[in-house]
């Protein structure tokens, strides 16, 4: 751990996750000078346990919790429906009340998945959810929880998470393209892709003593990589920038077998997070760049 004595004592939980590797990693360069930072995954704190979770934040004093733990697996919640309730809802309420109870300021994160997909501009924080499936309508639901608990923190939505670390598209395209001459890939679905790295180094300033100081009640931001695309203008920059032998063709959503009904459009605005954090978001291309280059990355 870091030798930082400041005042904020954080804790991740879902720590071992793609963003919560990302804000492990931050930490360990000394990125966060205000406290020190504590990470738990499952193993530590199951966050659906009332009692484990009440004794922990108070044993180590917590001030400041960064829920990065989720069930995000978006095909599978359509047929474990009660898991993905038990931590995106239960889980999530489990941390608000405590949160609250104890003072603590809680930033949960989550999804652009909680929007039907049906307009045709950036969703703004105001907008009305509609979540088109399971996942999303299980994450709808722990916004919610947290709502409901009160206490004072941020509800971060996010898209199309990928990192070095654990399961996503980037690296599932890099595994395929060794794999693989040709794919096919749904080019009528858009969003913003997202670099975990990113978001984390977005969490870290959100969190400062400065900002929180200024915030009452819970409020929603949303963040994501600048500009937006199609899955497959995704997969093909992916094959361009790794110079695979791999062609990637469009197909549309209807010609894609999934049990899961995604939103075919969930570009989120992100005017709100960069007036009130300062904060320049680099586009996802040159993320996509940086990732690509990062030391941790291994395809199996
Ligand atoms: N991935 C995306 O594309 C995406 C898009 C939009 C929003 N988000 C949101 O962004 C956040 C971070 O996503 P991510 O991609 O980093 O997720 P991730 O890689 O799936 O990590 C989630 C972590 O939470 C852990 N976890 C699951 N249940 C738990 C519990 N009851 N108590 C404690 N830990 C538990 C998981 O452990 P196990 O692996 O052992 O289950 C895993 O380590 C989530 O809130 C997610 O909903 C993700």
């Amino acid at each position: 751990m870091a030798g930082n004595g400041g005042d904020t004592r954080v804790l991740v939980t879902g720590s071992n996750g793609q963003l919560g590797m990302e804000l492990q990693r931050l930490y360990k360069e000394g990125r966060f000078k205000e406290g020190p930072m504590l990470f738990a995954d499952m193993d530590v704190l199951d966050i659906c346990n009332w009692s484990d979770v009440r004794s922990y934040l108070g044993v180590n004093r917590i001030n400041v919790v960064i829920n990065a733990a989720a069930y995000t697996n978006v095909e599978q919640a359509e047929t474990d429906e009660s898991a993905a309730y038990a931590v995106n809802r239960d889980g999530v309420g489990v941390l608000a009340q405590v949160c609250a109870e104890l003072g603590i300021y809680l930033v949960h994160i989550s999804t652009d998945y909680v929007f039907d997909g049906t307009q045709d501009e950036p969703y703004r924080e105001d907008d009305r959810p509609n979540p088109t499936g399971v996942y999303g309508a299980s994450k709808r639901a722990g916004e919610e929880e947290m709502l409901k608990a009160g206490g004072d923190g941020l509800i971060v939505r996010t898209a199309w998470l990928y990192s070095a670390f654990g399961k996503n598209f980037v690296k599932t395209m890099m595994r395929l393209s060794r794999e693989r001459s040709e794919l096919h890939v749904v080019a009528d679905q858009f969003g913003s892709p997202t670099w975990a790295r990113d978001l984390a180094e977005a969490l870290l300033v959100m969190i400062g003593a400065g900002h929180r100081a200024h915030k009452r009640g819970i409020e929603i931001f949303h963040y994501t990589n600048e500009e937006h695309c199609s899955w497959c203008e995704f997969a093909m920059a992916i094959m361009h920038k790794i110079h695979a032998n791999c062609v990637v063709n469009p197909i549309a959503t209807s010609e894609y077998p999934a049990t899961c009904r995604r939103p075919m459009y969930s570009v989120l605005d992100k005017t709100k997070v960069k007036r009130v954090y300062g904060l320049y978001i680099p586009t996802w291309e040159a993320a996509l760049d940086k990732m690509l280059a990062d030391p941790e990355l291994k395809i199996q």
